[in-house]
């Protein structure tokens, strides 16, 4: 120990934590000697002019000390904050404690004087005059206090309702304690909420009992603390979450729409007298390019996972006439762009005995017949509105461009080709000039006439200008293309001719090449990516977020 009164310090060779501050010893610093020593001590400091085999020591200097004083006051300040805190913290903690074994002796009852309360779906109308005595199931969404009030809104998937618990029932145990995502059956009366105040479907259960079915945690383990924020820099981490992160109302709206929209195809479809059929998932051909399979072992046989149903939508038609499906598609897409998926749902429809204005006409009197069928839901149109307030409907006939005015359009408006050349016949037009082109032009599109060269191999060319196939790709603005569809070749000795220039082995087709020739007609078809068609009508920056478990390149969980 130093001697008392008596304290070193060396700024070069001395040691704050394990030093005791004597000539032997001496700390580093005058401000953790002081610290250590306080007031009443003589503090020396190495003087910097000594020779380290005769050391020679200084009073330190005032400045230094009076610093050091004061350094040591603030902490001292700060510690006497700290220990106060933890003292508030500690009587808060007990007196909560305290409160909730208060709040447990609260017992409430059922009150079977009171009329029988009615089931019902909180998204369901019912009469409010008088007020109705009802019974509500649901998971907490939010929840607010306000004074001695609680109130709650919850959620069943019909819609929301907004619960107010007072009294009793608000300072029992488990509504002191209620956390978001907690399932809970509340009996109440149901009111309309007082002018100039907002809840869901202006009405508001007033309780009058409840109890918990299933509590969620709370603290680090609540549901806001599990799923990260929206946002760019957390769509992974959400996309991990997707489980709960699905209970968000815009997430589930998409989600809702997208069955909407399901259901709105098929209903058209039925309209319009085509028949649904349902092609095979595993398949032994390839229909849009060999680079994008996903191939697997099928019992010793190569198989892949089909990439579209169109060419057994094509066996269909001879014994039905037109036909769709509703199937998952897969793509071993080797990119992660913001409309490719691994697994999407493609809806496909097939078309017997047509000209290719014929299937243009389809698939504008589809896609609008879809759409009013979607719009005509009231609350499918509402969730449309909140998502895509600026949506309006297409006007048909949808603009047609043919691929080579597309070209010109480009490079009249500079915009470069993936190699940043002038865009050429014969180029496929990237992902991002056809959306600029589309999102300026701010209209669907159907492009049409594309080279065969860029092409599949089933395309029927065009008869009055063979470099190019009766093709089309609709494109929507935001999104780009969302259906791909073409005439089909029909005649048996060109379509071999197509296999064989494609490097396509004919025989695994054979039941595709006999089509032509039993009884070939002129037919022709298309694709359209659900998730796609949903990005656009639901305006999501991706189709990621259309899907319940979006599959793409790197994803394959939950
Ligand atoms: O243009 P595609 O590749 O055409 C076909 O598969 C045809 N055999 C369909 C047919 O004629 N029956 O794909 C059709 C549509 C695209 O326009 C796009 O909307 C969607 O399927 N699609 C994808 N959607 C999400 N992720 C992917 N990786 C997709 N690939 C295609």
């Amino acid at each position: 120990m130093a001697s008392k009164g008596e304290v070193y310090v060396d700024e070069d060779t001395g040691k704050d934590e394990t030093s005791s501050g004597t000539q032997s010893q001496p700390y580093k610093t005058v401000q953790y000697a002081y610290l250590q020593h306080g007031a009443d001590t003589q503090y020396h400091v190495r003087d910097p002019e000594s020779q380290p085999d005769e050391v020679k020591w200084k009073p330190a200097a005032k400045a230094a000390i009076k610093k050091a004083a004061n350094y040591a006051d603030a902490q001292r300040k700060k510690a006497a904050k700290a220990d106060e805190l933890a003292i508030r913290e500690k009587q808060e903690q007990e007196s909560r404690e305290k409160s909730l074994e208060e709040a447990k002796k609260i017992v409430i009852k059922d009150d079977a004087s009171l009329p029988a309360a009615k089931k019902i779906p909180l998204g369901e109308k019912i009469d409010l005059e008088p007020a109705p005595r009802v019974q509500v199931v649901g998971r907490v969404t939010r929840q607010a206090k306000q004074s001695k009030l609680l109130f709650i809104t919850l959620r069943d998937g019909t819609g929301y309702m907004q619960c107010l618990l007072a009294g009793d029932l608000a300072n029992t145990y488990h509504a002191q304690t209620l956390t978001l995502e907690t399932s809970i059956m509340i009996k109440g009366q149901l009111r309309a909420v007082e002018k100039g105040k907002t809840a869901p479907m202006n009405r508001e259960l007033q309780a009058d009992y409840f109890e918990i079915i299933g509590k969620a945690p709370g603290g680090d383990d609540a549901i806001t603390n599990r799923v990260p924020p929206a946002g760019a820099e957390n769509a992974q981490a959400r996309l991990d979450m997707r489980h709960l992160a699905m209970r968000d109302e815009e997430i589930s709206n998409v989600l809702y729409v997208r069955q909407a929209v399901e259901h709105a195809f098929s209903t058209k479809y039925w309209d319009l007298d085509f028949v649904k059929v349902s092609p095979p998932a595993l398949v032994q051909t390839q229909v849009e390019g060999g680079s994008t399979l996903f191939e697997f072992d099928y019992y010793n046989e190569k198989a892949y996972l089909t990439q579209s149903s169109q060419l057994y939508l094509e066996t269909a038609i001879p014994s039905f006439g037109n036909v769709y499906c509703i199937e998952k598609s897969f793509r071993a897409e080797k990119s992660l762009t913001r409309r490719h998926l691994s697994e999407y749902t493609h809806i496909e429809g097939e078309l017997d005995f047509i000209t290719f204005d014929d299937l243009l006409t389809h698939l504008e009197d589809l896609m609008c017949g879809v759409l009013e069928i979607v719009l005509a839901h009231p609350r499918t149109a509402a969730m449309i509105k909140k998502l895509n307030p600026d949506f309006t409907m297409p006007v048909r006939p949808f603009k047609r461009m043919k691929y080579t005015d597309a070209i010109d359009w480009l490079n009249a408006h500079d915009i470069k080709n993936e190699n940043d050349q002038p865009h050429a016949f014969g180029d496929d037009i990237a992902e991002a000039a056809e959306r600029r082109m589309t999102d300026i032009l701010n209209v669907p599109i159907f492009l049409t006439h594309f080279p065969t060269e860029i092409k599949a191999f089933y395309m029927q060319k065009d008869p009055t200008d063979p470099r190019v196939t009766e093709s089309v790709d609709c494109l929507m603005p935001g999104v780009g293309e969302i259906i791909g569809g073409s005439m089909r070749m029909d005649d048996y000795a060109e379509l071999m001719e197509a296999y064989q220039k494609n490097g396509i082995p004919s025989e695994p087709y054979y039941w595709y090449t006999d089509l032509r020739r039993y009884g070939t007609s002129p037919h022709g078809g298309y694709g359209l990516g659900l998730e796609r068609f949903l990005a656009w009508l639901c305006k999501q920056h991706t189709v990621r977020d259309t899907c319940l478990f979006p599959r793409y390149m790197g994803r394959c969980k939950p």
